[in-house]
């Protein structure tokens, strides 16, 4: 969303996507530092820019995002050809700063000032991200999150929803809200307004087909904003509502703020509320001290809700992180073959329950001409070639899977 969000600021400033690395002249990079992994691969895909930036001095590398905020001294004393390291606490500057130095570098720039406010490039996606609140006020204790984005910051309730009035107008069926922890969303300005408030108003727009938000925090979820899904019916019958662990010791450990029954309770009362939900989460495995029966209550929790997927990641050590220090780090393989036990179990559910989907009729909003979502969120591919494009929906029955991949036959009224 941030990278979209950027690309917009871009071309109200005459930047047009180039076809290719070698006819850029401008190269930005988003960063993410949430794991070590990531940040490796944007720093290694920096790396390799050293040549691109000298045959042309003149070019013009950006690096934004949570891994500049991180590592903003190491990454211009690693890469002094770098022109511009931006921090995600500054993205709310962020057009005001790229424009500068648009100017600086680029005469175009200058000549064209204030053209082409007009011509900004429209973003044609079926789905569009709107951001609701930016940082997190949690501490789960093996998260960079509130180091690199600060404490939560909502948007008022009007500006948001102006955001999803001209993502309509660009096109949009689908708007996803976003936040660190979506759900605290409040605002009080004037009349004081909730997130279960806000996905009714978001709900009423016309033109919003499909609502959806990412992601919310199991501390946040009571009946009210239970009822605003049921009722809202541009909210799709998806959840994504991470867990991290199944074991309560670990939970405590990581400063979650629930236990694994306070979370069947929230799945229960989602299930009953709104039939045919679909909830996926997030785990790590190999938490400092995570024992074998940890573990296995992971594994049987995954079981209990009967997830219809999960993101699984190892426990990744970062920077001033309270789990960065704990006693009790485990070892590369230890976490690897969790992960790889976990990765067998959540890929036979998938396959199980994608299986099951199958003699079902249901609506596939196209997202590409190959490609779209039900509201539950299960990816369909026509089974043979058909005509599809993106932004319009169709019936299609299911009539076979492929691991995770649905795949059906458009019905022709
Ligand atoms: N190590 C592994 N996974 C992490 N996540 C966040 N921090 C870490 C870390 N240090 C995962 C969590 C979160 C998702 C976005 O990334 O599961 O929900
Ligand atoms: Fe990180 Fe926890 Fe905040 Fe999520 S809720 S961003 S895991 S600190």
């Amino acid at each position: 969303a941030d990278s979209q969000e950027m690309a917009r600021a871009m071309a109200r400033q005459v930047v047009r996507v180039a076809a290719g690395q070698e006819k850029a002249d401008i190269i930005f990079i988003n960063t993410c530092t949430v794991r070590q992994h990531a940040e490796d691969r944007a720093f290694s895909f920096v790396g390799t820019l050293k040549d691109w930036k000298m045959r042309d001095p003149n070019r013009l590398l950006i690096i934004s995002g949570c891994a500049a905020e991180r590592t903003k001294d190491e990454l211009r004393r690693r890469f002094p050809y770098v022109d511009l390291v931006m921090g995600a606490k500054s993205i709310e500057k962020f057009p005001e700063i790229i424009a500068e130095a648009l100017k600086e570098k680029f005469s175009w720039a200058k000549e064209n000032e204030g053209m082409w406010e007009k011509e900004e490039k429209t973003n044609r996606a079926a789905s569009a991200f709107v951001t609701t609140m930016r940082g997190c006020n949690y501490t789960c204790a093996y998260c960079i999150v509130p180091f690199v984005r600060g404490r939560e910051v909502y948007r008022p309730l009007d500006t948001i929803l102006e955001e999803v009035r001209e993502r309509l107008i660009e096109g949009a069926k689908e708007i996803v809200l976003l936040g660190q922890t979506v759900n605290s969303y409040h605002h009080a300005n004037g009349q004081s307004c909730n997130f279960a408030d806000l996905l009714k108003a978001v709900g009423g727009i016309a033109g919003v087909e499909r609502l959806r938000f990412m992601s919310p925090h199991p501390h946040y979820i009571d009946d009210k904003l239970i009822e605003a899904m049921a009722a809202t019916p541009a909210v799709c019958e998806h959840i994504h509502l991470p867990i991290q662990s199944g074991s309560n010791r670990i939970l405590s450990l990581m400063r979650r703020n629930y236990t694994r029954e306070l979370y069947a309770g929230i799945a229960q009362r989602l299930r009953s509320a709104i039939p045919g939900i679909s909830i996926t989460t997030d785990i790590i495995v190999g938490f400092p001290s995570e024992t074998e029966a940890e573990f296995e209550e992971t594994l049987n929790f995954i079981q209990e809700i009967s997830f219809d997927g999960a993101y699984c990641f190892k426990f990744s050590p970062r920077d001033a992180t309270e789990a960065a220090n704990h006693e009790g780090q485990l070892p590369q393989s230890l976490k690897e073959e969790r992960l790889s036990r976990l990765l067998a179990l959540t890929d036979n559910l998938g396959r199980a329950k994608a299986k099951s989907q199958i003699g079902r009729k249901v609506k596939v909003l196209w997202e590409t001409h190959g490609e779209g979502r039900t509201r539950n969120n299960w990816i369909v591919r026509p089974l043979e070639p058909a005509q599809i494009s993106p932004g319009f929906t169709n019936q299609v029955t299911i009539e076979a899977v492929k691991n995770r991949l649905l795949l059906g036959r458009l019905s022709l009224e």
